[in-house]
């Protein structure tokens, strides 16, 4: 069953090239993935077409306002979210606020089968959003982007590469680091020297088994060296503590 993606935001063609290439694109042609990306400028309702307006109480900066971004998820949905008590998928807001976003929710969204995506752009939601619209808030990281949409398009990037069949080699997406747990160990291709920089004599030697042992043990080297905060929630086996005590 197709995963269904709907975007709302105000500017659609910053997603043309993105959903269009390389594995997202591929996604949508294997019918693995459907992409709907949805102006919610066209569900303004005075004659100007605003979206957003001056916050109650004052203070600098625009509004998005409550009803275009209401009436354009209830046409998508069929049904108004906030009266009724049908079960709606998920409606992601991307905010600085939101839940940081990892690997763990990427694989948590990847099991659905259909994701709305809320984008705003250089300004704030009128808080209505938040409280009877949407069902997660997610930041991708602890800096401010411009508008919600790069957001909305790391996760999808991150989610669609997830489903069966969207990459070519399925080993891929479970040896990535952050799923295994740990960074990446080093990888090389020919030649074997390059300019006097040589490849790990190991890696030529043909012999599996130190290959492998070789590889787990720069995976730990790295993590330990880069990202030790990773090495908190993994369970370290009897024979990695043994290598992080050498
Ligand atoms: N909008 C602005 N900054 C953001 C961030 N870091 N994550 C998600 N949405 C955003």
């Amino acid at each position: 069953k197709p995963l269904k993606l709907h975007v709302f935001t105000l500017f659609p063609e910053m997603f043309e090239g993105v959903l269009g290439s390389s594995i997202l694109g591929k996604a949508e042609q294997k019918e693995l993935v459907s992409y709907h990306i949805v102006n919610f400028r066209e569900y303004a309702q005075n004659k100007h077409s605003q979206v957003d307006d001056y916050p109650y109480g004052g203070g600098g900066g625009m509004i998005l306002k409550p009803e275009p971004l209401f009436h354009a998820v209830e046409d998508v949905l069929g049904f108004t979210p906030h009266k009724s008590q049908k079960k709606r998928p998920r409606i992601i807001l991307l905010c600085p606020q939101g839940e940081p976003y990892t690997q763990a929710k990427a694989e948590e969204l990847a099991q659905e089968d259909e994701l709305l995506f809320i984008c705003g752009h250089y300004e704030g939601y009128d808080e209505r959003i938040r409280t009877h619209l949407v069902t997660d808030e997610i930041s991708i990281g602890d800096y401010v982007l411009t508008g919600g949409e790069l957001a909305s398009m790391v996760i999808i990037d991150s989610v669609v590469r997830l489903r069966e069949g969207a990459l070519g080699n399925e080993q891929s997406a479970k040896t990535d680091s952050y799923s295994t747990g740990l960074l990446e160990y080093p990888q090389y291709t020919r030649p074997a020297d390059f300019d006097g920089m040589k490849v790990p004599d190991v890696l030529l030697s043909g012999h599996h088994a130190n290959i492998e042992e070789w590889r787990r043990k720069e995976s730990l080297f790295r993590t330990w060296q880069r990202r030790r905060d990773l090495l908190e929630s993994y369970s370290l086996s009897e024979q990695e503590k043994a290598w992080i005590a050498e």
